[in-house]
């Protein structure tokens, strides 16, 4: 496709971002972000908004700083930044501001969901820092820098009891691929029968997503189920962070969370001067080197649940984010670009899937369990463009699938995710519509690698 097609498409994507921009007002703050999709999220959530501000940054950097200003306004006092940040004038979505018992923990009084997310917040700031002029920029990073050195020492703080490098979340929704198949294994050890019938009540009567869009691309009924369980053994925890992390039945070393982690903790040590961020990140490239699998060829999420240390084998997109993060060399590079060039596998005519298409749990509409997202496709295409630098074949890799990202996207709109097969009968458009980070990152990705100037 040609300059000229991203170009119009940029437009496009334009229009839908600034479309989905809202004014929140919590106590006397205004708050200003985008929301993800006005048919369904219209709150704030952590990774899409990392992303929005990235895509906002070369449209129009005070959106972008407003976007980042939002989200840590929410802040517990330990550190912890919420995956979702409450509008309280809006009711719509499930899970509701109340299903959290979490409004003592913020010093402004706004509601944010206990869990984290893919901690993208370090990146975010760099890359809108780098849009702003000089007094901008000295302004932007007083104000917003000891949040996401409060975030950062939070997460190193009570996420690794193991002294891994490595980091623990503590739910499907803290990966932001809330129904991966990495999950299943995990989450079969929480039985249906012994989730109390209140949390069943509760879901039966009130979660939304399977009304407002399609139960096929949805996360099954009793997945759901137990997303719930977990919020309301958190509450009765009184989300003490430790103790959850040391006793919940679904605690995980995410590959590619801990690929953000070392990620941003790169961003964070160029961002402070601070070399502690660049220790923090080589530990993390150690402990993302232990979960290699030489003979599957794969980066390994590992099941921590109760002291436990187990290897989770499934297929997944996940295993090569460790090249956003200059983990992978030699062998283990040329292992991973083999599986993810494979047509059978990962590289159909809409790359990548994010379940591998040869995989069992593979299913071609369903969330994270098939379709192509371009979250992930702009991990992988930075992961590459950066091993590329010396890898002729990432090189290229990466090159063809900023093209074919930035085509997706451009032939099939705005959606939130794609099939990964093309277009078919199903109708290429997944998910729900007007998707802001699906706008954001082709912004970003077109200003940043693709267009002229
Ligand atoms: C949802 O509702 O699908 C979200 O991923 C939960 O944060």
């Amino acid at each position: 496709m040609s300059l000229g097609t991203w170009r119009a498409a940029a437009e496009r994507a334009e229009s839908v971002l600034r479309s989905n921009i809202v004014e929140v007002t919590v106590g006397d703050k205004r708050l200003r972000h985008a929301i993800p999709s006005p048919a369904f999220y219209v709150h704030q959530w952590f990774w899409d908004s990392c992303c929005h501000a990235m895509g906002l940054a070369h449209i129009g950097p005070e959106d972008a700083v407003d976007e980042l200003r939002s989200l840590v306004a929410g802040q517990w006092r330990n550190g912890q930044i919420g995956a979702i940040t409450y509008n309280p004038a809006e009711y719509s979505y499930y899970p509701k501001a109340e299903c959290w018992d979490t409004a003592e923990f913020s010093a402004a009084g706004i509601v944010a969901a206990g869990i984290a997310q893919p901690p993208l917040l370090a990146i975010s700031v760099e890359r809108v820092a780098a849009q702003l002029d000089v007094v901008q920029r000295e302004a932007f990073l007083a104000e917003i820098l000891p949040s996401v050195v409060s975030y950062h020492e939070y997460l190193r703080r009570h996420r690794d009891p193991e002294e891994s490098g490595l980091l623990t979340m503590i739910h499907p929704w803290e990966s932001g691929c809330d129904n991966s198949p990495r999950w299943d294994r995990s989450l079969a050890t929480i039985s249906v029968d012994d989730v109390p019938t209140q949390v069943i009540e509760d879901v039966d009567k009130n979660r939304s997503d399977t009304v407002t869009g399609k139960t096929s691309h949805r996360p099954n009924q009793d997945d759901y189920y137990r997303y719930m369980y977990l919020v309301h053994l958190y509450n009765e925890l009184h989300w003490d962070v430790d103790t959850i992390v040391a006793t919940s039945p679904f605690a995980i070393k995410d590959i590619l969370f801990n690929s953000a982690w070392v990620r941003a903790n790169e961003s964070l040590a160029r961002l402070t001067n601070d070399a502690v961020y660049e220790e923090w990140a080589e530990q993390g490239r150690a402990g993302l080197h232990k979960t290699w699998d030489a003979e599957r060829r794969q980066f390994c999420d590992v099941d921590v649940s109760n002291g436990k240390w187990e290897p989770i084998h499934e297929s997944t997109i996940a295993m090569f984010t460790p090249l956003w993060c200059a983990a992978a060399e030699g062998e283990v590079l040329d292992g991973l670009l083999a599986r993810l060039s494979d047509p059978e596998e990962f590289w159909p005519e809409c790359p990548v899937p994010t379940t591998g298409l040869n995989s069992s749990k593979f299913d071609l509409l369903r969330y994270w369990r098939g379709p192509t997202w371009p979250i992930t496709n702009t991990i992988l295409i930075e992961g590459l463009l950066r091993t590329g630098e010396t890898s002729e074949r990432a090189r290229l890799l990466g090159n063809q699938l900023l093209a074919s990202t930035l085509d997706m996207i451009a032939d099939h709109g705005f959606s939130e995710y794609y099939q990964p097969t093309g277009t078919s009968e199903a109708g290429a458009l997944l998910g729900f519509g007007r998707f802001s980070w699906s706008a954001a990152l082709f912004l970003h990705l077109f200003h940043s690698f693709a267009s002229e100037n």
